[in-house]
């Protein structure tokens, strides 16, 4: 009886899942995915856009940053290039976000997801005070999973796989909160390669052996770099969970969805 109790509990507390992706990546079109997934469940999102950049939402959001700053006339009004124009209207926002976590704490009941898209300049939301504020009030308040969006055929290479990977830890490091690779664009590049090279460091080697050498046949530098460090990420690997999916079919969703229990679990456990 308890324990089914403490489910039905478990199950009215929403997860929120924090969308974080390179330009490119496929950011927009996964939430627009994500959000038309579940309104076909009918469990339709509370959505959050920090994206003050961001011309074209195919989604509406519950609150929206533009509401609030409008990242252009920052940047005129304090004499700033995008990326400060950007950075700024976070700054700006972030002093409002006590308001916009009461508006979600009050919605929380009744949804099942909040999702929150971040600013397409990753860095902006992950190396900045703001990103870092918002991240922590946001996951001291509801279960919070980090979703990092990964462009699929543009991480083939095994050097620009570790590059993604190096930074996936950087931002798993800085939020310390359950993460999930999420692999996208699986209808053009299935992601196979990418779990046989976090799971087999022997395959990740090879495929540095074959692309890594230089015209002599030595060992490039950055390829011996690379073979070291994919033995460094190994316990990241081990922290995480992978799923690959296609924002552009719909592929995958299960797959997602189900990582994102698993994940909040691990949010109730250790957090
Ligand atoms: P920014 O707006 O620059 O931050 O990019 P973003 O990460 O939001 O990516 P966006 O959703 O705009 O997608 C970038 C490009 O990838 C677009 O041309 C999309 O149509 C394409 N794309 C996104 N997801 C998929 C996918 O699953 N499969 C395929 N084939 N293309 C995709």
């Amino acid at each position: 009886q308890n324990a089914s109790t403490s489910t039905d509990q478990a199950e009215k507390t929403p997860v929120v899942i924090l969308c974080i992706g390179m330009a490119g990546s496929g950011k927009t079109t996964l939430m627009q995915r994500l959000n038309s997934h579940l309104h076909s469940r009918n469990t339709p999102p509370y959505i959050l856009n920090l994206d003050p950049a961001v011309s074209h939402m195919p989604y509406s959001a519950n609150i929206d940053i533009r509401d609030t700053v409008d990242y252009k006339e920052v940047m005129k009004q304090y004499n700033l290039g995008p990326n400060g124009g950007i950075l700024t209207a976070l700054n700006l926002f972030t002093t409002k976000f006590d308001q916009v976590l009461a508006f979600v704490e009050k919605r929380a009941a009744s949804v099942d997801y909040v999702l929150v898209d971040t600013p397409g300049q990753i860095e902006i939301f992950t190396w900045s005070a703001s990103g870092s504020i918002i991240t922590d009030a946001i996951a001291s308040s509801l279960p919070t999973v980090v979703a990092y969006i990964i462009d699929t055929p543009r991480t083939t290479a095994p050097a620009t796989f570790m590059s993604n990977m190096l930074y996936a830890c950087s931002i798993l490091y800085k939020t310390r909160l359950p993460f999930i690779l999420v692999f996208n664009k699986i209808d053009v590049e299935p992601h196979d390669f990418a779990i046989e090279w976090m799971h087999d460091f022997q395959a990740y080697q090879a495929a540095l052996d074959e692309k890594g050498r230089d015209e002599q046949g030595e060992m490039a530098y950055t390829s011996s770099l690379m073979s070291s460090m994919s033995l460094v990420l190994d316990e990241f690997y081990n922290n995480l969970r992978a799923v690959g999916v296609s924002a552009m079919t719909g592929e995958g969703m299960k797959d997602f969805f189900s990582a994102v229990e698993e994940a909040k679990k691990e949010y109730e456990t250790d957090y």
